[in-house]
């Protein structure tokens, strides 16, 4: 049930004005005692030459006097001010929210509204050869939720893995592994194994400048196809994928391809045909550039005459264009790559190509460590496995430690899902442009806003329904109309409104809407939990309770997956 449509319906009815209208005027009072809904009759007084409080009581009037009008629906209507308040049955609104809910499971807030138009979701995009660091596990945690998200919403969603695999320091690279490099060593711990002889390259390079010349040399070998190189190359490639294969398998995180930035390598000379064609091209100290009018230019040709990053991400877009047909291109990078995507996005549009406007940046803020602790073995840099290891070790201590572990069979699962998900939740908790701080105590404290604590409210759901379960109690398909407390109400409200929060979060690309509306209906379980008595109420009362407490563990489940993160039973 539609309550918002159904009170604008009244009012637009009696007012004789247009329902979208009357709907984008509707807001929430500022306490639960003035009503759920209220409609400010300001803006009229003008056009009826009349007070806002006497529009507010003609309306009221109006609606109540309407053959058709619902007192199942609403239970009161009061003026306060130039507002028209509506206080909702409460009985009937618990009852057809939770039967609801109960009756479609994890399905309850999907919805088919993206017609299985084609999002891009391109996350995650770690560097070959580099360490797969904190922002990039940003760029993870994000994409996927989003990805989530849309998939959600019925769009027909593609995860894009764009590598960093291709550039003029993979010609460094090799020439710095043809000198240092022992396999043996690279294959034990590749990523750090390259980073190290990789560094040395450029030492080494400031003493003896002729080093440039030989990477480039081995970069145009790897561009030609020579054999040999390709070989090194692809070697790289693979050492590389293996270890951030270990990542996402701990995240639980797929992608559907990794066309990384060497996948357009062929495909760029036509990029630059077509840019040529259209004029688009200018000289610039031996480089060629599209320049704006209110933007640096973008480089598109070196003077040494390579492509770059942006030319191959112009090319990545007009091949996803064609091959994929986007609806939306959307590309989770983090905020210091603003410009560069203005830039690419600027010069497909220069091209000609309206879609441009279909290719979102979505960036987030970076991460900062101030726990000394968290600090790696590797030094300056934080490892990545490192974190969610920690996360996991810590977790397991947390619940090995506490009273009802005993109960736990599976506590190497929990922990894992439950330390991996602490991280998750904190890089999607708070507005992604906003910057992190990654504190143990955040991340694990199970009585905040963490994920730990939204795990432990939904564990706790569940444990009171295996309970019931053993007892033999049959809840489902109680009467629900029997409840109207406000804890009952103010939870099954946020339940209600959880839907809405999924569209804003696809809108707004902004996985913290879910993220926060989950915390806010586990903060409302518990309250509900600590004040309501379930097992123990009158059979009526205990049975449609009930049902209130696996409402709360759907919506809390639904919102977990959303974000990437899987519940566990117990905890
Ligand atoms: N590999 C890049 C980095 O680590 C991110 C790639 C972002 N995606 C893109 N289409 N440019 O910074």
């Amino acid at each position: 049930m539609d309550y918002k449509g159904y009170i604008a319906e009244c009012i637009s009815k009696a007012l004789n004005d247009d329902l979208d209208k009357v709907l984008g005027l509707l807001s929430v009072p500022p306490n639960e005692n003035m009503g759920d809904v209220a409609f400010p009759c300001f803006s009229y007084a003008k056009q009826f030459r009349k007070a806002p409080a006497m529009i507010a009581q003609e309306v009221l009037e109006r609606i109540k006097s309407d053959s058709d009008f619902d007192e199942k629906i609403i239970a009161k209507m009061e003026v306060a001010g130039g507002y028209l308040n509506f206080f909702l049955n409460r009985n009937e609104f618990i009852s057809s929210v939770v039967s609801d809910v109960v009756e479609k499971g994890v399905d309850f807030a999907r919805s088919d509204e993206g017609n299985n138009k084609k999002v891009i979701v391109e996350f995650s995009s770690p560097n070959i050869a580099k360490p797969f660091h904190i922002g990039h596990l940003f760029s993870t945690s994000l994409g996927n939720s989003i990805e989530k998200i849309y998939s959600y919403l019925g769009y027909d969603t593609v995860k894009i893995n764009h590598l960093g695999d291709w550039g003029t320091q993979f010609g460094k690279l090799i020439s710095a592994y043809k000198r240092w490099g022992v396999d043996e060593d690279i294959l034990k711990d590749p990523i750090n194994e390259l980073l190290k002889i990789y560094v040395k390259f450029h030492q080494k390079a400031e003493e003896n400048p002729s080093l440039e010349d030989e990477a480039r040399m081995y970069f145009k070998k790897l561009e030609d196809g020579d054999e040999e190189i390709v070989r090194l190359w692809k070697f790289f490639v693979e050492v590389s994928m293996k270890e951030f294969s270990r990542v996402y398998n701990m995240l639980n995180i797929s992608f559907d391809s990794y066309a990384g930035e060497s996948f357009y390598q062929d495909k760029m000379p036509e990029v630059i045909e077509m840019l040529e064609e259209k004029g688009l091209l200018e000289d610039s100290e031996g480089a060629r550039v599209v320049t704006f009018g209110d933007m640096p230019p973008c480089i598109i040709i070196k003077k040494d005459g390579t492509t770059i990053y942006a030319t191959r991400d112009i090319a990545a877009a007009i091949y996803r264009k064609r091959h994929y047909d986007f609806h939306k291109n959307i590309y989770v990078v983090g905020l210091p790559q603003t410009l560069h995507f203005k830039q690419v996005f600027g010069v497909v549009d220069k091209m000609g190509f309206g879609w441009a406007d279909d290719c979102v940046h979505v960036g987030f803020g970076t991460v900062r460590f101030p726990d000394k602790k968290l600090s790696t073995r590797h030094g300056d840099v934080v490892f990545l496995e490192d974190v969610l290891n920690e996360s996991i070790a810590k977790t397991r201590e947390i619940i090995e430690n506490s009273s009802t572990t005993k109960e736990i069979e599976n506590v190497d699962e929990v922990a894992t899902k439950v330390g991996i998900g602490a991280i998750l939740f904190t890089f999607l908790r708070n507005a992604r442009e906003r910057d992190i701080v990654f504190t143990w105590e955040d991340i694990l404290d199970f009585e905040g806003e963490s994920g730990p604590y939204v795990q432990y409210s939904y564990a706790r759901g569940k444990s009171i329904l295996r309970k019931a379960e053993e007892q033999n109690i049959e809840y489902r398909g109680a009467k629900l109309d029997v409840l109207d407390s406000q804890e009952e109400f103010a939870l099954v409200k946020l339940i209600k409104d959880f839907p809405e929060a999924i569209r804003n979060a696809a809108n707004k690309y902004e996985p913290s809407i879910v993220t926060r509306h989950i915390v806010d209906v586990a903060q409302a379980f518990n309250k509900f939990y600590n004040s309501c008595s379930i097992l123990k109420a009158e059979e009526d009362v205990m049975k449609a309770r009930l049902n209130i407490v696996e409402a709360s563990c759907i919506c809390i489940k639904t919102g977990l997956n959303l974000l990437g993160i899987e519940e566990v039973e117990k905890m």
